[in-house]
């Protein structure tokens, strides 16, 4: 999105994630010019000032991510900055709240998915506080610099529309006589045995009040720890047998990994990426079926292993190329930095390198 509209190129951006979303729609409230210097003062002097000590926001186990003294202290962050009249700031606010929420709740920050923190590595009131401070000092200073690099972009603000929607059904109201850049990195494979992207925005969203979220998400994607990601991309492995057989006509590669796993009595265990590689596959074709014009795809991919198998899902990714009717021209790999990922999936075997496959329409 940033590479975007620094260059005036309108954008468009799909997540079904909300916390994904309200990043982006952050971003967009910094391109639009939302006062931020503003609204971090109002909101600093707001929790100087505030002497109440209630807990504003219940969930199913608040007390175990967050002590009653911690919840008592981003109840005040939370009041401060609903004090915040403009919307566009907040949401900026909130992204940052979203980053201490991760920071400084039970769950232990070295992973993405919940996993309470030992009794030790609790973080206290004090420097949840001057957490919250100088991620605020932070963002203003990035903000500044941000707005540095589009100023020379001149009267040509681009659209940016941003949509919390599951892919494989939004509506991307694209425009056919426009060339399109298509760039994903979709997830590694279900959720729930890579990266659980929902498990690791569910703390956050639930301090977030629902006016703020982004629109058009449903409630139910809140209901536990989990809703998200088996609403996801390859979350459920309901029908996988049939996503099996349809993807094995679509793709030979993966005809060949079924026939790997089937031989070696491990069936049972890919049906998550079955379902994940079918999903995939749907989302792409929803895509395609909805910008039917010129474009270029960047598809940035990762081969897990499952039940021991390595999932060829790079060259899985040409295949439903061509089945679309496009073309990949290069693919290009790059190890991965060991920064915030997760060092090892459930089946214990990493993944260090990441492919980009570039594709073109015509
Ligand atoms: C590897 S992350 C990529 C994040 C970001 N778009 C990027 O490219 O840096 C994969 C993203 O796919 C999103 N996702 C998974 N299933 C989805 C679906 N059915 N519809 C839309 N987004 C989905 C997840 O919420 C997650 O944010």
């Amino acid at each position: 999105m940033t590479e975007a509209m620094i260059r005036g190129l309108d954008f468009t951006g799909v997540d079904i994630n909300p916390l994904a979303v309200l990043v982006c729609e952050a971003k967009k409230e910094i391109d639009h010019g939302a006062d931020i210097e503003k609204a971090a003062s109002l909101v600093l002097d707001a929790l100087a000032k505030d002497r109440q000590d209630s807990i504003d926001v219940d969930y199913q186990n608040r007390e175990k991510w967050f002590s009653n003294e911690s919840a008592e202290y981003f109840s005040k962050i939370r009041r401060a900055i609903l004090k915040v009249d403009e919307q566009g700031a907040r949401k900026i606010l909130w992204a940052v709240f979203a980053e201490i929420v991760r920071l400084c709740s039970n769950s232990r920050p070295s992973t993405y998915k919940l996993h309470i923190r030992k009794p030790g590595d609790r973080v206290g009131v004090e420097k949840i506080s001057a957490l919250f401070r100088s991620h605020l000092d932070e963002t203003v200073e990035r903000v500044k610099q941000y707005r540095s690099l589009i100023s020379d972009r001149g009267e040509n603000q681009p659209l940016a529309t941003i949509i919390c929607d599951d892919i494989r059904r939004a509506d991307l109201n694209s425009r056919s006589d426009r060339h399109q850049i298509l760039v994903t990195s979709p997830p590694y494979g279900d959720n729930q045995t890579t990266i659980p992207y929902g498990q690791f925005s569910y703390l956050a969203l639930r301090w977030i009040p629902r006016e703020d979220l982004p629109r058009g998400f449903h409630e139910m994607l809140l209901a536990n720890t989990h809703s998200l990601d088996s609403a996801s991309l390859g979350g459920s492995v309901v029908n996988s047998d049939a996503k099996q057989d349809a993807m094995r006509a679509i793709s030979s590669t993966f005809d060949q990994f079924v026939s790997v796993a089937i031989g070696s009595d491990k069936e049972k265990g890919i049906r998550k990426v079955s379902s994940f590689v079918y999903d995939f596959y749907e989302a792409l074709k929803h895509i395609r079926e909805e910008c039917n014009g010129h474009a270029h795809w960047a598809l940035t991919t990762g081969n897990r292993t499952a039940v021991g198998l390595t999932v060829p899902f790079d060259e899985i990714c040409r295949d439903i190329i061509s089945s679309l009717g496009g073309r990949s021209l290069v693919s290009l790999k790059r190890c991965l930095p060991v920064k915030r990922m997760p060092s090892r999936n459930s089946m214990g075997v990493m993944i260090t390198t990441e492919t980009t496959l570039v594709a073109e329409f015509s």
